[in-house]
């Protein structure tokens, strides 16, 4: 089945051609990333112009791409949310018009459902064990999510602030690096000297009750964790008083030298994937998960890769990422494998569908 995937939920523009949900004969992306690093983050009403100028092109690309005609589509699958309404809405004006006078069945896709099926691109499917968690990290979201082999998905976590993503571009903007901010602390953090140091050590949200945690510093408690000598029980993720921490330290400083953002972005970078894997590692425990997934944006970082592929190699579990770092930040390749996922499970659902709604908040089950 060949699916057109086609995505504008936040800064990009993109359009893709998968067949049967991982074979990619197209992914086309339109990066709004230059345009944004000069006002140091999206502003929506620049991005939803872009979009509007994108999206017919992109989507003539995909198609020319995968030398494929309108015609040869089987259906359309289209991320309708969440993401920033007026950017959202090119993409699924667009899905819905083609849908209409094509008369192709149209899949509204969840974005975030989409990254998680990121791990499905040019990947045999056979070959996972259920069930898979899956930690999505973004720029607009957080989730740990356990899927099961029926297709259903419990959630198992999500950030009640800052996702992980928006930390990175925030705390990139607080240091002076930069947009989009991941890529940015990620190289930075590689020039940091004091890798131990106690002066960088900055706090871990474990969102455990502040009286059994109070006796031990943050990076203790993750260490008590993982050792089973505390109980985690809630899989939740706050980034936004680490954030907080950053900025009052960059306040306090008088000269911000390349040094001390280095240790800052270091310390930072360490805090978040502390947590990010932790999390995962005692959850993927918890739930007796047979394979652990990453995925999103941050999926792209290769401290945070390492640091998760120890604790699945600890439960003796495979740990897989997206097949390539375009499959990691946002594309609509995983979107189009979204949508065949959806489609298997219900082709009846789609067979007459032409209208999609967008949805800003379209939960993700
Ligand atoms: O998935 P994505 O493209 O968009 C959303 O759905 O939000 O994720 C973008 C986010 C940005 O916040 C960006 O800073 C982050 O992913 N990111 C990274 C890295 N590359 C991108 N974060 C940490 N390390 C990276 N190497
Ligand atoms: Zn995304």
């Amino acid at each position: 089945m060949l699916i057109l995937g086609i995505e504008s939920s936040c800064d990009e523009t993109a359009a893709s051609i998968v067949k049967d949900g991982s074979e990619v004969r197209s992914s086309v992306i339109a990066s709004q990333a230059a345009l944004h690093a000069k006002t140091g983050g999206v502003v929506p009403e620049v991005a939803a112009r872009e979009h509007v100028g994108n999206i017919l092109p992109v989507i003539t690309q995909a198609l020319s791409e995968a030398k494929i005609s309108f015609a040869e589509v089987d259906a359309i699958a289209v991320a309708s949310g969440p993401g920033l309404a007026s950017s959202l809405l090119a993409g699924v004006i667009t899905a819905n018009t083609l849908a209409t006078f094509l008369d192709k069945p149209l899949i509204p896709v969840n974005h975030i459902y989409g990254h998680i099926r990121a791990n499905w691109l040019e990947r045999d499917s056979a070959e996972f064990n259920y069930p898979i968690l899956t930690l999505t990290a973004s720029g607009g979201h957080n989730e740990l999510v356990l899927l099961h082999s029926d297709g259903s998905i419990e959630l198992i976590g999500e950030s009640t602030d800052d996702a992980a993503g928006e930390a990175f571009d925030k705390v990139a903007r607080l240091i002076g690096l930069g947009y989009p901010g991941g890529p940015a602390i990620e190289k930075t953090a590689k020039l940091a000297k004091v890798k131990d140091s106690l002066e960088f050590l900055l706090p871990r949200a474990w969102l455990l009750p502040k009286d059994i945690s109070r006796n031990f510093d943050s990076r203790e408690v993750g260490e008590r964790l993982r050792n089973n000598k505390l109980t985690l029980t809630n899989f939740d993720f706050s980034f936004s008083g680490l954030k907080s921490e950053v900025r009052r330290r960059v306040v306090a400083q008088k000269r911000l030298t390349a040094g001390f953002k280095a240790n800052l972005a270091y310390g930072f970078q360490e805090a978040v994937i502390d947590i990010l894997a932790t999390k995962t590692y005692l959850a993927a425990e918890k739930f007796s998960a047979q394979e652990i997934h990453l995925a999103g944006g941050v999926s792209a970082n290769s401290a945070l890769r390492e640091r998760i592929q120890t604790y699945a190699d600890k439960l003796q579990i495979p740990f897989r990422c997206p097949m390539k770092f375009q499959y990691c930040t946002d594309n609509a390749a995983m979107i189009a494998a979204a949508g065949f996922a959806m489609h298997q499970k219900n082709p009846k659902q789609f067979a007459k569908l032409r209208y999609a709604e967008m949805n800003p908040n379209l939960p993700l089950v």
